[in-house]
Protein backbone atom coordinates (compact mmCIF):
# COMPACT_ATOMS: atom_id res chain seq x y z
CA UNK A 1 0.00 0.00 0.00
CA UNK A 2 1.53 3.46 -0.70
CA UNK A 3 1.23 6.45 1.70
CA UNK A 4 -0.89 8.80 1.15
CA UNK A 5 1.04 11.90 0.22
CA UNK A 6 0.95 14.37 3.24
CA UNK A 7 -1.67 17.13 3.35
CA UNK A 8 -0.75 20.23 3.15
CA UNK A 9 -1.86 22.90 5.73
CA UNK A 10 -3.79 25.72 3.81
CA UNK A 11 -2.77 29.00 4.89
CA UNK A 12 -3.99 32.37 3.93
CA UNK A 13 -1.79 35.45 3.71
CA UNK A 14 -2.77 39.14 2.33
CA UNK A 15 -1.18 41.78 1.17
CA UNK A 16 -2.83 45.30 0.02
CA UNK A 17 -2.08 45.98 -3.58
CA UNK A 18 0.41 48.44 -3.90
CA UNK A 19 1.59 48.23 -7.20
CA UNK A 20 5.40 47.01 -7.97
CA UNK A 21 6.88 45.39 -4.59
CA UNK A 22 10.33 46.66 -3.21
CA UNK A 23 12.64 45.12 -1.05
CA UNK A 24 11.34 45.43 2.07
CA UNK A 25 8.26 43.52 0.57
CA UNK A 26 10.58 41.22 -0.50
CA UNK A 27 12.82 39.87 2.24
CA UNK A 28 10.10 41.07 4.85
CA UNK A 29 7.43 38.44 3.30
CA UNK A 30 7.70 37.48 -0.30
CA UNK A 31 10.89 35.55 0.29
CA UNK A 32 9.04 33.76 2.94
CA UNK A 33 5.86 33.09 0.89
CA UNK A 34 7.81 31.72 -1.77
CA UNK A 35 9.24 28.96 0.80
CA UNK A 36 6.18 28.18 2.24
CA UNK A 37 4.66 26.60 -0.99
CA UNK A 38 6.62 23.59 -0.54
CA UNK A 39 4.70 22.72 2.64
CA UNK A 40 1.62 24.74 2.70
CA UNK A 41 -1.17 24.84 0.55
CA UNK A 42 -1.02 29.02 0.46
CA UNK A 43 -3.63 31.53 -0.73
CA UNK A 44 -2.62 34.49 -1.48
CA UNK A 45 -4.66 37.49 -1.56
CA UNK A 46 -4.76 40.86 -2.56
CA UNK A 47 -6.70 43.10 -0.25
CA UNK A 48 -8.33 45.26 -2.17
CA UNK A 49 -11.20 46.23 0.27
CA UNK A 50 -8.81 46.67 2.57
CA UNK A 51 -7.19 49.77 0.62
CA UNK A 52 -10.45 51.72 0.98
CA UNK A 53 -10.15 52.24 5.00
CA UNK A 54 -7.77 54.41 3.95
CA UNK A 55 -7.36 55.25 0.12
CA UNK A 56 -11.33 55.30 -0.88
CA UNK A 57 -11.10 58.12 -2.79
CA UNK A 58 -8.28 56.72 -5.35
CA UNK A 59 -9.62 53.84 -6.72
CA UNK A 60 -8.59 53.97 -9.97
CA UNK A 61 -5.39 52.86 -9.21
CA UNK A 62 -6.59 49.64 -7.42
CA UNK A 63 -6.47 47.72 -10.63
CA UNK A 64 -3.88 48.64 -11.90
CA UNK A 65 -1.59 47.96 -8.62
CA UNK A 66 -3.06 44.79 -8.55
CA UNK A 67 -1.70 43.45 -11.99
CA UNK A 68 2.07 44.83 -11.04
CA UNK A 69 1.83 43.67 -7.49
CA UNK A 70 0.88 40.26 -8.94
CA UNK A 71 3.14 40.09 -11.98
CA UNK A 72 5.85 40.75 -8.88
CA UNK A 73 4.96 37.66 -7.05
CA UNK A 74 5.17 35.89 -9.80
CA UNK A 75 7.99 36.71 -10.91
CA UNK A 76 9.64 35.93 -7.30
CA UNK A 77 8.66 32.77 -7.52
CA UNK A 78 4.95 32.84 -6.83
CA UNK A 79 3.43 29.14 -8.54
CA UNK A 80 0.02 30.17 -9.19
CA UNK A 81 -1.23 26.69 -9.63
CA UNK A 82 0.58 25.58 -6.45
CA UNK A 83 -0.51 28.64 -4.99
CA UNK A 84 -3.66 30.40 -5.73
CA UNK A 85 -3.73 33.87 -5.88
CA UNK A 86 -6.75 35.93 -6.06
CA UNK A 87 -8.83 39.28 -5.13
CA UNK A 88 -10.75 39.84 -1.72
CA UNK A 89 -13.26 41.14 -3.90
CA UNK A 90 -14.07 39.23 -6.79
CA UNK A 91 -14.98 36.11 -3.75
CA UNK A 92 -17.96 37.90 -2.11
CA UNK A 93 -18.10 35.20 0.96
CA UNK A 94 -15.50 37.68 2.31
CA UNK A 95 -18.23 40.49 2.66
CA UNK A 96 -20.79 38.02 3.74
CA UNK A 97 -18.22 36.85 6.80
CA UNK A 98 -17.44 40.19 7.46
CA UNK A 99 -20.34 41.50 8.18
CA UNK A 100 -21.35 38.34 9.92
CA UNK A 101 -18.50 38.55 12.34
CA UNK A 102 -19.14 42.54 12.74
CA UNK A 103 -21.88 41.82 14.79
CA UNK A 104 -19.92 40.08 17.40
CA UNK A 105 -17.17 42.38 17.80
CA UNK A 106 -17.83 45.58 20.08
CA UNK A 107 -17.11 49.07 19.29
CA UNK A 108 -14.68 49.60 22.28
CA UNK A 109 -12.70 46.49 21.26
CA UNK A 110 -11.81 48.00 17.92
CA UNK A 111 -10.43 51.17 18.99
CA UNK A 112 -7.94 49.53 21.34
CA UNK A 113 -6.74 47.99 18.19
CA UNK A 114 -3.20 49.72 17.96
CA UNK A 115 -3.08 49.76 14.43
CA UNK A 116 -5.86 51.88 13.73
CA UNK A 117 -4.25 54.54 16.85
CA UNK A 118 -1.24 54.40 14.50
CA UNK A 119 -3.11 55.48 11.59
CA UNK A 120 -5.03 58.12 13.25
CA UNK A 121 -1.61 59.85 14.48
CA UNK A 122 0.25 59.12 11.30
CA UNK A 123 -2.33 60.42 8.39
CA UNK A 124 -4.20 62.76 10.74
CA UNK A 125 -7.28 61.62 11.00
CA UNK A 126 -8.48 62.35 14.49
CA UNK A 127 -12.40 62.34 14.50
CA UNK A 128 -12.65 61.43 10.86
CA UNK A 129 -12.07 57.39 10.95
CA UNK A 130 -14.59 55.44 9.11
CA UNK A 131 -17.27 52.52 9.84
CA UNK A 132 -15.55 50.65 7.28
CA UNK A 133 -11.40 51.49 8.98
CA UNK A 134 -12.45 50.69 11.95
CA UNK A 135 -13.68 47.37 10.93
CA UNK A 136 -10.10 46.65 9.06
CA UNK A 137 -9.03 43.62 11.48
CA UNK A 138 -12.66 42.35 11.27
CA UNK A 139 -12.43 41.91 7.30
CA UNK A 140 -8.96 40.44 7.97
CA UNK A 141 -10.52 37.72 10.15
CA UNK A 142 -13.00 37.12 7.55
CA UNK A 143 -10.19 36.64 5.17
CA UNK A 144 -8.33 34.18 7.48
CA UNK A 145 -11.20 32.19 9.09
CA UNK A 146 -13.00 31.72 5.72
CA UNK A 147 -10.51 29.62 4.25
CA UNK A 148 -9.68 27.78 7.92
CA UNK A 149 -6.01 28.59 7.82
CA UNK A 150 -4.79 27.27 11.44
CA UNK A 151 -1.93 30.02 11.67
CA UNK A 152 -1.17 32.85 9.85
CA UNK A 153 2.34 33.88 8.15
CA UNK A 154 2.63 37.78 9.32
CA UNK A 155 4.88 40.23 10.36
CA UNK A 156 5.04 41.71 13.89
CA UNK A 157 2.78 44.51 12.81
CA UNK A 158 -0.42 42.34 12.26
CA UNK A 159 -0.61 40.40 15.37
CA UNK A 160 -3.01 42.54 16.87
CA UNK A 161 -5.41 41.61 13.78
CA UNK A 162 -4.79 37.83 14.26
CA UNK A 163 -5.37 38.56 18.08
CA UNK A 164 -8.46 39.96 17.34
CA UNK A 165 -9.07 37.00 14.41
CA UNK A 166 -9.00 34.47 17.55
CA UNK A 167 -11.14 35.90 19.72
CA UNK A 168 -14.17 35.88 16.65
CA UNK A 169 -13.03 32.40 16.25
CA UNK A 170 -13.42 31.75 20.09
CA UNK A 171 -17.04 33.76 20.14
CA UNK A 172 -18.35 32.38 16.93
CA UNK A 173 -17.75 28.98 17.94
CA UNK A 174 -19.24 29.20 21.16
CA UNK A 175 -22.28 30.60 20.09
CA UNK A 176 -22.81 28.84 16.99
CA UNK A 177 -20.91 25.53 17.45
CA UNK A 178 -17.50 24.35 16.24
CA UNK A 179 -16.89 25.90 12.96
CA UNK A 180 -13.46 27.55 13.16
CA UNK A 181 -10.03 26.69 14.06
CA UNK A 182 -8.56 29.21 16.31
CA UNK A 183 -5.26 30.47 14.17
CA UNK A 184 -1.98 31.45 15.61
CA UNK A 185 0.36 33.73 14.32
CA UNK A 186 3.57 32.68 13.01
CA UNK A 187 6.05 35.27 13.05
CA UNK A 188 7.99 35.62 10.13
CA UNK A 189 11.48 37.18 11.30
CA UNK A 190 13.37 38.92 8.19
CA UNK A 191 16.07 41.37 8.41
CA UNK A 192 14.38 44.65 8.58
CA UNK A 193 15.71 46.27 5.67
CA UNK A 194 15.76 49.85 5.80
CA UNK A 195 15.30 52.31 2.84
CA UNK A 196 18.01 54.09 0.69
CA UNK A 197 18.19 57.11 3.60
CA UNK A 198 17.81 54.89 6.70
CA UNK A 199 14.29 55.49 7.43
CA UNK A 200 12.19 52.38 7.20
CA UNK A 201 11.23 51.61 2.83
CA UNK A 202 8.50 52.72 2.09
CA UNK A 203 6.94 53.72 -1.73
CA UNK A 204 5.75 57.45 -0.50
CA UNK A 205 9.22 57.70 1.29
CA UNK A 206 10.89 57.63 -2.09
CA UNK A 207 13.48 55.53 -1.00
CA UNK A 208 12.69 51.79 -2.04
CA UNK A 209 14.85 49.35 -4.38
CA UNK A 210 11.84 48.31 -6.66
CA UNK A 211 12.20 44.31 -7.72
CA UNK A 212 11.29 45.61 -11.46
CA UNK A 213 14.29 48.22 -11.09
CA UNK A 214 17.18 47.83 -13.88
CA UNK A 215 21.28 46.81 -13.03
CA UNK A 216 21.40 50.56 -13.98
CA UNK A 217 18.72 52.34 -11.35
CA UNK A 218 20.28 49.58 -8.69
CA UNK A 219 23.80 51.03 -9.00
CA UNK A 220 22.25 54.76 -9.16
CA UNK A 221 19.72 54.32 -6.05
CA UNK A 222 22.68 52.58 -4.18
CA UNK A 223 25.24 55.48 -5.14
CA UNK A 224 22.39 57.60 -2.82
CA UNK A 225 22.64 55.50 0.15
CA UNK A 226 23.46 56.69 3.67
CA UNK A 227 26.31 55.75 4.79
CA UNK A 228 28.38 56.76 8.21
CA UNK A 229 28.71 60.55 7.48
CA UNK A 230 32.12 60.53 9.28
CA UNK A 231 34.01 58.74 7.12
CA UNK A 232 34.97 60.90 4.49
CA UNK A 233 38.00 59.78 3.19
CA UNK A 234 37.90 56.08 1.20
CA UNK A 235 40.68 55.09 3.83
CA UNK A 236 39.06 56.91 6.89
CA UNK A 237 37.87 54.08 9.10
CA UNK A 238 33.90 53.94 9.09
CA UNK A 239 31.19 51.82 11.45
CA UNK A 240 29.08 50.02 9.35
CA UNK A 241 26.54 49.87 12.42
CA UNK A 242 23.72 52.48 11.05
CA UNK A 243 25.14 52.16 7.20
CA UNK A 244 22.37 51.74 5.01
CA UNK A 245 24.84 49.36 2.44
CA UNK A 246 25.97 47.66 5.20
CA UNK A 247 22.62 46.35 5.98
CA UNK A 248 21.91 45.21 2.85
CA UNK A 249 25.01 43.36 2.78
CA UNK A 250 23.68 41.44 5.64
CA UNK A 251 20.28 40.98 3.89
CA UNK A 252 21.86 39.61 0.23
CA UNK A 253 24.68 38.03 1.21
CA UNK A 254 25.16 37.87 5.33
CA UNK A 255 28.29 35.34 4.50
CA UNK A 256 30.29 37.78 3.34
CA UNK A 257 29.24 40.91 5.23
CA UNK A 258 31.30 40.40 8.92
CA UNK A 259 34.10 40.50 6.22
CA UNK A 260 33.02 43.89 4.50
CA UNK A 261 32.47 44.91 7.78
CA UNK A 262 36.49 44.50 9.31
CA UNK A 263 37.72 46.10 6.29
CA UNK A 264 35.03 48.97 6.24
CA UNK A 265 36.02 49.28 10.38
CA UNK A 266 39.73 49.59 9.11
CA UNK A 267 39.62 52.05 6.74
CA UNK A 268 40.40 48.85 4.00
CA UNK A 269 37.08 49.87 2.14
CA UNK A 270 35.87 52.98 0.71
CA UNK A 271 31.90 53.58 0.65
CA UNK A 272 32.46 54.37 -3.45
CA UNK A 273 33.91 50.83 -3.84
CA UNK A 274 31.56 49.45 -1.40
CA UNK A 275 28.36 50.61 -2.54
CA UNK A 276 29.31 49.78 -6.51
CA UNK A 277 30.48 46.24 -5.05
CA UNK A 278 26.65 45.51 -3.08
CA UNK A 279 25.16 47.43 -6.59
CA UNK A 280 26.62 43.89 -8.36
CA UNK A 281 25.37 41.95 -5.83
CA UNK A 282 21.97 43.35 -5.61
CA UNK A 283 21.19 43.63 -9.57
CA UNK A 284 22.73 39.72 -10.09
CA UNK A 285 20.37 38.70 -6.86
CA UNK A 286 17.27 40.17 -8.42
CA UNK A 287 18.27 39.52 -12.05
CA UNK A 288 16.17 35.97 -12.08
CA UNK A 289 13.00 37.97 -11.01
CA UNK A 290 13.64 40.68 -13.38
CA UNK A 291 14.00 38.43 -16.23
CA UNK A 292 10.70 36.72 -15.34
CA UNK A 293 8.93 39.92 -14.71
CA UNK A 294 9.93 40.87 -18.52
CA UNK A 295 8.33 37.77 -19.76
CA UNK A 296 5.21 38.03 -17.62
CA UNK A 297 4.98 41.72 -18.83
CA UNK A 298 5.16 40.96 -22.56
CA UNK A 299 1.99 38.46 -21.86
CA UNK A 300 -0.71 40.13 -19.01
CA UNK A 301 -2.92 37.59 -19.79
CA UNK A 302 -0.65 35.24 -18.00
CA UNK A 303 -1.46 37.35 -14.79
CA UNK A 304 -5.40 37.64 -15.23
CA UNK A 305 -5.14 34.09 -16.12
CA UNK A 306 -3.74 33.48 -13.08
CA UNK A 307 -5.95 35.67 -10.94
CA UNK A 308 -8.88 33.62 -12.73
CA UNK A 309 -7.42 30.23 -11.87
CA UNK A 310 -6.48 31.28 -8.36
CA UNK A 311 -10.18 32.83 -7.73
CA UNK A 312 -12.05 29.50 -8.60
CA UNK A 313 -9.98 28.21 -5.99
CA UNK A 314 -10.47 30.34 -3.44
CA UNK A 315 -14.60 30.41 -3.93
CA UNK A 316 -14.60 26.73 -3.83
CA UNK A 317 -13.29 26.75 -0.30
CA UNK A 318 -15.22 29.85 0.80
CA UNK A 319 -18.12 28.93 -0.47
CA UNK A 320 -17.70 25.52 1.35
CA UNK A 321 -17.03 27.47 4.79
CA UNK A 322 -19.73 29.90 4.34
CA UNK A 323 -21.93 27.27 3.78
CA UNK A 324 -21.22 25.63 7.44
CA UNK A 325 -21.54 29.16 8.52
CA UNK A 326 -24.74 29.41 7.31
CA UNK A 327 -26.05 26.13 8.81
CA UNK A 328 -24.57 27.07 12.08
CA UNK A 329 -25.68 30.36 12.62
CA UNK A 330 -29.76 29.06 11.32
CA UNK A 331 -29.39 32.18 8.94
CA UNK A 332 -28.92 32.78 4.74
N1 LIG B 1 -3.53 43.67 6.84
C1 LIG B 1 -2.54 43.05 6.01
C2 LIG B 1 -1.42 44.08 5.73
O1 LIG B 1 -1.65 45.26 5.78
C3 LIG B 1 -3.11 42.58 4.69
C4 LIG B 1 -4.13 41.50 4.91
C5 LIG B 1 -5.46 41.57 4.65
C6 LIG B 1 -3.86 40.19 5.41
N2 LIG B 1 -6.07 40.38 4.94
C7 LIG B 1 -5.11 39.51 5.42
C8 LIG B 1 -2.71 39.55 5.85
C9 LIG B 1 -5.21 38.20 5.90
C10 LIG B 1 -2.80 38.23 6.34
C11 LIG B 1 -4.06 37.58 6.36
O2 LIG B 1 -0.33 43.68 5.44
Amino acid sequence: MTAAAPKRQRILSGMRPTGRLHLGNYLGALQNWVAMQKTCESFHMVADWHVLTTDYEHTAEIEPNTLEMVTDWIAAGIDPERSPCFVQSRVKEHAELHLLFSMLVTVSRLERNPTVKEQVRDLDLEGTVTYGHLGYPVLQAADILLYKGTWVPVGEDQVPHVEMTREIARRFNTLYGEVFPVPEPKLTHFPRVPGLDGKRMSKSMGNTILLADSREEIEAKVRTAYTDPKKIRKDDPGNPDGCVVFAYHRAFHPEGAEAVATDCRAGRLGCVADKRALAEIVAKALEPIRERRRELEAHPERVREALRYGEEKARAVAQDTMKQVREAMKIG
